[in-house]
């Protein structure tokens, strides 16, 4: 494994350390509130309700549409598994890879542990990297499922692994999955989250700092903040979840996937609704109320063009090397 990729893993492997010894529980069907997220969907069930959800039942439409039995899926990247461990419990045959061992461990814990027997399938998990891992399979997998994972490689990168994906999965299989698309953040949204910030902070609701620009200077420092934040990235690029994070965006990874894999469906997902969300604070009532308003705000600005998506979801069907593009 190269440097690049033991890094990768180290940073996965703390981060999920940190996220269970502090209480994350990372299954869509028991999470709890959980105040280490101070601004992240996964601090309250309602915002995983809100954001992970609905991504997690286009993946399964998208699989169910296929009309198997029992499909065979192997979703790469899975983390600590709530995407594998619901596809598990819907019947599916799930393989889960991921490069940092602390995740897998957890995602194993998570499966050990779970209540909801009836109807699952089947459920395994390794430590191993995706390249490595691909290589060696051919037409093994109705699906090949990606959440948040893509956007760790190089458009070149994603190149290389599409063909690979191509050729993991049977005739007829499918990719489906989501990625954020950060890069799509531009001036105008980053104004409009920045006035619903100073709101909200201003009646109490928000974390964040109370500082309010009142000059052109201050207001364009402030958006800047606003789209580097979006990416985590701060000056010296210390926030970002790992060293590959965001080495691809929207135009990247939607090129790779559509040169190797026929569109079934590519959808527009929230626009900053997660960026804002999670930094909700005040009585569970009132910020439940403000979270479905933002829910249904940033789903219309999206509609109406005002903002744009920053990620997307897509379902794709695999492309025999021969067929016309
Ligand atoms: C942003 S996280 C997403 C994890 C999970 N899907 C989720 O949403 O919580 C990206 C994941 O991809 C894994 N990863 C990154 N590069 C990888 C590689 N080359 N092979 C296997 N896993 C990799 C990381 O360890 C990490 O768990």
């Amino acid at each position: 494994m190269d440097e690049l990729l033991k890094e990768e893993a180290k940073a996965f492997d703390l981060k999920m350390q940190e996220r269970i010894n502090a209480g994350h529980i990372p299954d869509l069907r028991l999470v709890k509130t959980c105040h280490y997220f101070y601004n992240n969907v996964w601090r309250e069930p309602l915002y995983v309700n809100l954001s992970i959800w609905p991504r997690f039942s286009f993946i399964l439409k998208h699989i169910k549409d296929q009309g198997l039995r029992i499909p065979r899926i192997l979703e790469i990247g899975c983390g600590a598994g709530f995407i594998s461990l619901e596809l598990a419990r819907n019947g599916c045959n799930v393989t889960g890879i991921d490069i940092s061992k602390e995740s897998i461990k957890a995602a194993k814990k998570f499966a050990n542990e779970n209540p909801f027997k009836e109807g699952f399938g089947y459920l395994k998990y390794h430590v191993a990297e995706i390249f490595d891992f691909l290589k060696n399979i051919k037409n093994a997998f109705d699906a090949i499922v990606f959440y948040g994972i893509l956007h760790h490689f190089t458009f070149f990168e994603l190149m290389e692994l599409c063909p690979l994906m191509r050729g993991a999965l049977k005739k007829d299989g499918i990719v489906v999955g989501y990625e954020p698309a950060y890069d799509r953040f531009n001036e105008s949204s980053a104004t409009i989250l920045l006035i619903l910030k100073k709101l909200l902070r201003n009646a109490g609701n928000f974390f964040e700092d109370t500082f309010i620009p009142d000059n052109e200077y201050e207001l364009m420092a402030a958006i800047r903040n606003t789209l580097l934040s979006s990416k985590q990235i701060t000056e010296n690029l210390t926030k970002k979840q790992s060293i590959k994070d965001f080495s691809s965006g929207y135009a990247d990874i939607i090129t790779a996937l559509t040169f190797n894999f026929k569109t079934i469906a590519n959808e527009n997902d929230h626009g900053f609704f997660e960026l804002l969300v999670g930094g909700l604070r005040g009585k569970k009532e009132e910020i439940e109320k403000l979270a479905r308003f933002i829910d249904v705000v940033d789903k219309k600005l999206v509609e109406f063009g005002s903002i744009h998506s920053l990620s997307f979801r897509f379902a794709g069907k695999k492309r025999d090397s021969q067929q016309k593009k």
